[in-house]
């Protein structure tokens, strides 16, 4: 299954007629790398045109280095025209400077390309292009990137052929998904990018008018295709549209003026210099040549949307900064009280006991009447649905299926056209939740979206949705928002519990469970502060824990999903082996890792399962298990057998699980500062 890393970074810069030195050049893009630091990343590079820009010494300047961005600055003087840049996530070849991005088409630069996300036929296109004599240096899938677009440069049939085209052409070869930015010293000042299942989007900055706000695509035309496909290799002419690429089809700034162009993975790297962006769609191909930025695809389909409009970027600088925190993570865990807050701001109405989301009003009639949910996810966004999965049956009064998104397709599980499938992401691009969702949609289903990303691909390809009003995606605790996700799995899981207050408004027998529910949602900001308060008390228990090997995280009911969660969250900023368990199959195997060495966490909140999780207690303690308990305050029971106790506030059972997880966010941030990994570069996820 397709799972394209999202801690990678891309950022690139072009000024055009704006005069600026190869320091400040530079600085931009180190800048830019920076403000993506916090996807994680393992190594990081730059290419940008060499000293001498005159066309028979053109050459291209490649830093790369293992380690952070600012390992890049030391020593580098130069001054490009147009600048590409790169933070990697290494997943094929180890983090190392020939395996960081750019990568190169050969040892003359003659082709340098920055890249998110993986090429699942690279293998192929690797041996294809070594029989033809190209010489790999590095294991990343990437550079068969590189070479491709030198082996359909070599093998050109004219002399004019554009730059797009044969990235175009490159693109055709490719399975996987990607975000790819281009530069050539074939083609000085020129830029090309595209993308495939992987975030890119352009921000434009100029002091002019701008000549469009809509830029249109242009497709090659069909003759053009046809000669092209009919040649084998792929080549061809590579003059389709040039007729039609003047200054009408163009984004620019008017009479020619100065304009400067920054694209980027990730809205953070180009907010401070502009808000005016333009988001790529799958398969779009943007150049920017002579300060002129076209957009065009090879085929088009009836559902195309004929340009692709400058949309203005809400966000502040100041969203994206980590404040007096010492991590983002740190900063997103302690937002919590707000972040969730504002997921309810206009939507919740405590004097009614009200719920509007405006994205599902229109849809209601026909939710109601559907067979099932199915809720799809990955990783956090998973354990969200897991959370809530109870709580929906409850209130939805349907059949409510939760799904890994890679297990969903791997399984061709049946959806039939009155099934209604939730599709939770906060970036809005995982590659398996999207195709899960393009799935469901081929078979009729109604699909809706719950994510934090307006203008992402999920947001945009449902037929509804709910924005979690999250903010920026920073911080994500795995790769994608490490950080992030401590808070926006909390969101997900207020979403879809506002979703199911909303379908039982009219059930008389739900009334009181409503109000009650709605009660608690009102007073969860004042309690995740009583929680986090608890934080000095966490960190020494990560004091005492961080030297062991594994930690089990162990409950059930509405706090199993707790239990997955702490656990992942473990894992991927700790390094340390973790696993949730689900008390109720304790007796079924896992037991046996039991014993005093073995430090356990438990989740025992006084809800319905109480009773159940007080047996787990005696199968621990009676094999000599040593629990460390997160429990209700008044709680006198557990906390007689327990090691330790982490008292929390209590709550409404459904909503439990957004209490009895922050322990758990604070234990790995503090597991992760003491066994010595940077919690700003840390991060595992994959998109
Ligand atoms: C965990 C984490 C991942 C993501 C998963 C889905 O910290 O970041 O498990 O939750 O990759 O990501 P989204 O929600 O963006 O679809």
């Amino acid at each position: 299954m397709l799972v394209p890393p999202l801690s990678t970074g891309i950022f690139a810069y072009m000024n055009y007629r704006v005069p600026r030195t190869r320091k400040e050049i530079f600085e931009t893009l180190i800048k830019g790398l920076q403000r993506l630091e916090y996807r994680g990343y393992d190594s990081a590079g730059v290419a940008i045109d060499g000293n001498n820009n005159e066309v028979k010494e053109r050459h291209i300047q490649l830093v790369k280095k293992r380690g952070n961005v600012k390992a890049l600055m030391k020593n580098f003087t130069v001054k490009p025209h147009f600048g590409i840049a790169h933070t990697r996530w290494a997943t094929h070849g180890v983090p190392n400077a020939v395996n960081s991005h750019p990568q190169r088409s050969d040892k003359g630069n003659e082709f340098v390309v920055i890249h998110n996300g993986i090429i699942t036929n690279y293998k192929d296109l690797r041996k294809f292009l070594e029989s033809k004599g190209y010489e790999f240096e590095s294991e990343t899938d990437t550079e068969t990137i590189a070479k491709l677009i030198k082996y359909v440069f070599d093998n050109r049939e004219t002399e004019d052929i554009t730059f797009s085209t044969l990235v175009e052409r490159v693109i055709q070869q490719l399975e996987g998904a990607f975000a790819l930015v281009f530069k050539s010293i074939h083609y000085p000042g020129e830029a090309v990018a595209t993308r495939r299942g992987s975030p890119l989007l352009i921000g434009v900055r100029s002091k002019y008018k701008l000549s469009t706000e809509q830029i249109p695509i242009l497709y090659r035309t069909r003759k053009f295709l046809e000669k092209d496909l009919n040649r084998a290799g792929g080549s061809g002419a590579g003059r389709f549209l040039l007729s039609r690429l003047d200054s009408s089809t163009c984004l620019h700034a008017v009479g020619d003026k100065a304009v400067e162009f920054f694209f980027a993975s990730d809205a953070s790297a180009i907010i401070e210099h502009t808000n005016r962006v333009i988001f790529l769609e799958d398969d779009d191909i943007a150049a920017v040549a002579d300060g002129k930025l076209s957009i065009h695809r090879v085929k088009r389909s009836a559902s195309d949307d004929p340009s692709r409009a400058i949309q203005t970027l809400q966000m502040e600088l100041q969203q994206i900064m980590k404040g007096n925190f010492s991590a983002f993570m740190q900063k997103e865990i302690f937002e919590q009280p707000e972040s969730v807050f504002n997921t309810m701001r206009g939507r919740v109405n405590f004097e009614t006991n009200t719920v509007l989301l405006g994205g599902l009003k229109d849809h209601l009639k026909e939710i109601r009447r559907c067979r099932r949910l199915i809720v799809i996810g990955c990783g956090t966004s998973y354990h969200a649905a897991v959370a809530t999965r109870q709580v929906l049956e409850e209130l939805t009064e349907l059949p409510v299926m939760v799904e890994l998104a890679s297990d969903f397709l791997d399984r061709n599980t049946p959806v039939f056209r009155d099934d209604v499938c939730f599709f939770i992401s906060q970036s809005g691009e995982t590659a398996d939740t999207l195709l899960a969702l393009r799935y469901c949609k081929d078979r009729g289903a109604l699909t809706v979206g719950v994510t934090n990303t307006v203008g992402s691909s999920i947001s945009r390809e449902t037929d509804c949705g709910v924005h979690i009003n999250a903010g920026p995606e920073i911080g994500v605790a795995s790769t994608k928002v490490v950080i992030s996700c401590m808070g926006r799995s909390q969101q997900s899981f207020i979403s879809l519990v506002m979703f199911g207050l909303m379908m039982s408004e009219d059930r008389i027998s739900l009334q009181n469970r409503r109000r009650e529910i709605i009660h608690g949602l009102q007073s969860l900001p004042g309690l995740i502060k009583e929680v986090l308060s608890l934080d000095e008390k966490i960190h020494d228990l990560a004091l005492e824990l961080y030297t062991q090997r594994s930690l089990l995280v162990m409950g059930r009911g509405y706090n199993y999903a707790t239990c997955l969660e702490g656990a992942l969250k473990i894992k991927e900023i700790t390094y340390m082996h973790s696993e949730g368990i689900l008390a109720g199959e304790l007796k079924h195997g896992p037991l046996a890792l039991i014993d005093k060495q073995m430090p356990v966490i438990m989740v025992i909140m006084k809800d319905p399962c109480f009773a159940k999780c007080q047996n787990a207690l005696q199968q621990v303690t009676a094999r000599q298990g040593r629990p460390i308990i997160l429990c209700s305050r008044d709680d006198t029971e557990s906390s007689k057998f327990a090691y330790k106790t982490i008292e929390l506030p209590h709550t409404v059972d459904c909503l439990q699980g957004i209490l009895s997880v922050i322990p758990l966010q604070l234990l790995s941030f503090h597991l992760a500062v003491l066994r010595g990994y940077d919690v700003c570069l840390k991060s595992g996820n994959v998109n």
